[in-house]
């Protein structure tokens, strides 16, 4: 039987107490959890239907799957695919996570196109080769109606870190570089996007229409580490504190990552 979302499963805050520290603030898991929730009442009986790409070891699919969704994971790496399977299994949800190696920017080859209420791409963007093809392909995998919801590591956030450790030349190559990398041969990222350019891919190149934007993870890494030791009940203060400013416009763009939901137009002259 599939377990009802938001009771016992997950937390208040919708998030399923036994995975642990979640993958993001408290504001996209609501988002996220809310989308679900919406998505389930469209669907009736039948299990809402989410494709996590670039999954990797189901730091969401896994909480998804628990709460009920039936979930595929698309991924380039079959370890990672091998852990979220492992880990899918131990979770008792193993029937209801897919895995699927493949390729963001080869979606239909993997999975079919417009089969899914919900599309994450979550730490994808940053790292595949061809972002716009990325992007339409995750605008072409939800059905219409339903929602892309995209994480992506901010360019701005990067850069105010680069300078709070001292390395000015990578905080100016992150603002000035067309992508926002740092200019060093170790920058795992190939690329970092700000919030004007995540607009612009999903509304203009993808045909999606932006629901709300939020900054994750704004102050955290500014906290010293010392004070949540000296104190632990401050990660409330703390959440609290991100929960405000993860939709404050003067400050969601120095995120260290910018969270989008849009959507896909139903029907009309919108359609992909
Ligand atoms: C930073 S991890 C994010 C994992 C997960 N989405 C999360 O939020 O915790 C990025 C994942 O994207 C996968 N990946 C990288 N390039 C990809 C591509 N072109 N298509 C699909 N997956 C890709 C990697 O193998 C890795 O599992």
């Amino acid at each position: 039987m599939t377990p009802p979302m938001g009771t016992t499963d997950a937390d208040e805050r919708g998030w399923p107490a036994e995975f642990g520290p979640p993958a993001a603030s408290g504001a996209v898991r609501r988002a996220l959890w809310a989308e679900l929730a919406d998505a389930r009442r469209r669907r009736g009986e039948a299990p809402v239907r989410v494709l996590d790409v670039g999954g990797g070891t189901g730091a969401w699919a896994v909480p998804m799957a628990v709460a009920g969704c039936q979930v595929t994971v698309v991924d380039t790496s079959p370890n990672a695919l091998a852990a979220l399977r492992g880990r899918a299994r131990e979770a008792g949800v193993g029937g209801r996570v897919h895995a699927v190696q493949g390729d963001a920017q080869n979606l239909t080859d993997a999975v079919p196109a417009a089969d899914a209420d919900l599309v994450l791409g979550h730490g994808l963007l940053e790292v595949v080769d061809d972002l716009a093809v990325a992007v339409v392909q995750l605008a072409q995998a939800v059905e219409p109606g339903g929602a892309v919801s995209v994480l992506a590591a901010g360019r701005y956030g990067a850069a105010l870190g680069q300078v709070h450790a001292g390395r000015l030349p990578q905080a100016r190559a992150m603002l000035t570089d067309p992508e926002g990398r740092s200019g060093a041969p170790t920058d795992p990222l190939r690329r970092r996007l700000d919030a004007t350019a995540l607009r612009g891919l999903l509304e203009s190149a993808a045909g999606l229409s932006i629901e709300l934007i939020h900054g994750d993870g704004v102050f955290d890494s500014w906290l010293p580490a010392a004070v949540l030791e000296a104190d632990p009940s401050g990660a409330d203060e703390l959440a609290a504190l991100e929960d405000i400013v993860a939709t404050t416009p003067e400050l969601l763009v120095l995120a260290a990552r910018l969270h989008v939901l849009a959507r896909r137009p139903s029907g009309g002259p919108g359609e992909l």
